[in-house]
């Protein structure tokens, strides 16, 4: 593959010649260091793609963010083939079931028997970030800081480039690929021309108030909680780390939730028997986090390719957001090598539908596991019978219980 020559023809980070700032030259620019723009660039370093990684924050915040955690089988096993799974081996939990309650009378999901073995490991993003982190500097990968002002440029021809500043100096970065990893908020998905890019939106009229708390969790395994006053969630980090959520209303103030008000909720939702077993403590996170579902088509305009929430957003229910980002770039990694090793298009030309096709999947399972998990405001009799309907369905139907598992392990690649 000759992985050395391409480094040093495509690398050459020309930096101060006669004092004037010169550009520096890659073979991708990868916008954004969260989950996909890092497992992106660790996937083209295996592969002897050259990349350099252009973040907004510092490693601390980027890693200090607390998100879901439960990694897909895709997660796990992307992780292994990068050689980033020492510490997951050693501290993922690796759940073969999870649970589900209505009004506390649980009832759990087999999820292993049900799709012939597969399971989910609890891991948490920050310790995957970590895990990235510190691998990138081992490995010597390029990540630029505190960059601010990110401008892509020329990306509909065959030589786009970058350009930001770096405390008040003006740089830019020559590529082939620019790939968007830079978050729902980030510049990239806007430099897709409003006449090519669609959009596909649904905000929930609730958030989600969560809590990390040094206590063991209620259960081995993760409960979701449907109770007439809303939707709960018994989640874990370890077994002596427990991470709880309820759903709240958008415009719930944190400052009202003390501890005791948070464990007496939860407890009530949890039902009687579940609540009894909650171990309380004082909590050191607590945060309302809205839920959305978000899609933007095509995840590829020119040389710039979206991977991750820059292109879609889930609600959290069913914990698909870095798995997603996960699926994305394992994708676009393949059609990356695809293009710089045997010099074919294919793979890029096919990465939008592709990715979008899995994307779908996991936007429609998310919302429905919102959907028959959570209280919504204009919930009438009705829906709420609906509602409780097919909880039961799903409880009593081994068909109904094996759809739910296989999404919720997360579908193969392929199948999408
Ligand atoms: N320039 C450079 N970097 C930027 C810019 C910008 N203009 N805008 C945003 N970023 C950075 C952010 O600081 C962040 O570190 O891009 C990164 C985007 O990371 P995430 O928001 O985590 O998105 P992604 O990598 O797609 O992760 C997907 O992980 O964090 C979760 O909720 C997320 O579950 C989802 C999954
Ligand atoms: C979490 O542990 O933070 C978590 C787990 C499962 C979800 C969402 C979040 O569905």
């Amino acid at each position: 593959m000759g992985e050395a020559g391409v480094r040093a023809q495509h690398q050459d980070q020309a930096d101060t010649v006669g004092g004037e700032e010169q550009g520096m030259r890659t073979q991708v620019a990868i916008i954004g260091a969260g989950p996909a723009g890092m497992f992106l660039a660790h996937l083209l370093h295996q592969q002897g793609i050259a990349a350099v990684v252009i973040e907004r924050r510092d490693r601390a915040y980027v890693e200090g963010r607390v998100r879901a955690g439960v990694l897909e089988q895709v997660t796990v096993d992307l992780m292994r083939k990068l050689g980033l799974a020492d510490r997951l081996e050693r501290e993922g939990l690796v759940h073969g079931g999870t649970n589900l309650s209505l009004d506390g009378a649980l009832f759990r999901i087999d999820m292993a028997a049900l799709t012939g073995g597969s399971t989910v490991t609890v891991y948490g993003q920050q310790e995957v970030m970590r895990d990235l982190f510190d691998a990138a500097e081992t490995r010597d990968l390029s990540i630029l800081w505190n960059v601010d002002d990110v401008q892509l440029h020329d990306l509909d021809g065959d030589r786009p480039s970058v350009s930001w500043t770096e405390r008040g100096v003006a740089r830019r970065l020559d590529c082939e690929i620019v790939v968007g990893c830079d978050g729902f908020h980030g510049v990239c998905r806007a430099s897709i021309p409003a006449d090519v890019l669609q959009t596909f939106e649904r905000v929930y009229p609730f958030g989600w108030l969560g809590i990390l708390a040094d206590v063991p969790p209620v259960d081995h395994e993760l409960i979701y909680a449907n109770h007439a006053n809303g939707f709960a969630l018994a989640s874990m980090r370890s077994p002596t780390r427990s991470r709880y959520y309820i759903q709240c209303a958008l415009d719930d103030d944190v400052g009202a939730w003390s501890d005791d008000r948070f464990w007496d909720e939860l407890c009530v939702r949890l039902g009687p028997t579940l609540g009894e077993r909650v171990t309380r403590g004082a909590s050191f996170e607590k945060t309302i986090a809205p839920l959305r579902s978000f899609v933007a088509e095509p995840m590829r305009w020119g040389r710039l390719f979206l991977a991750g929430d820059a292109a879609h957003i889930v609600p959290p229910t069913g914990a698909k957001g870095m798995n997603l980002a996960v699926s994305d770039v394992t994708m676009l990694g393949e059609a990356l090598a695809e293009f710089f090793i045997e010099r074919s298009a294919a793979g890029i030309d096919g990465y939008s539908a592709r990715a979008l096709a899995r994307v779908w999947k996991a936007e429609r399972f998310s919302w429905w596991f919102t959907s028959i998990t959570h209280r919504f405001p204009d919930m009438d009799g009705f829906s709420r019978r609906l509602q409780m309907a097919e909880l039961d369905y799903i409880r009593t139907s081994p068909t109904a219980q094996k759809t739910l598992a296989e999404n919720y392990v997360g579908l193969p690649l392929e199948a999408a």
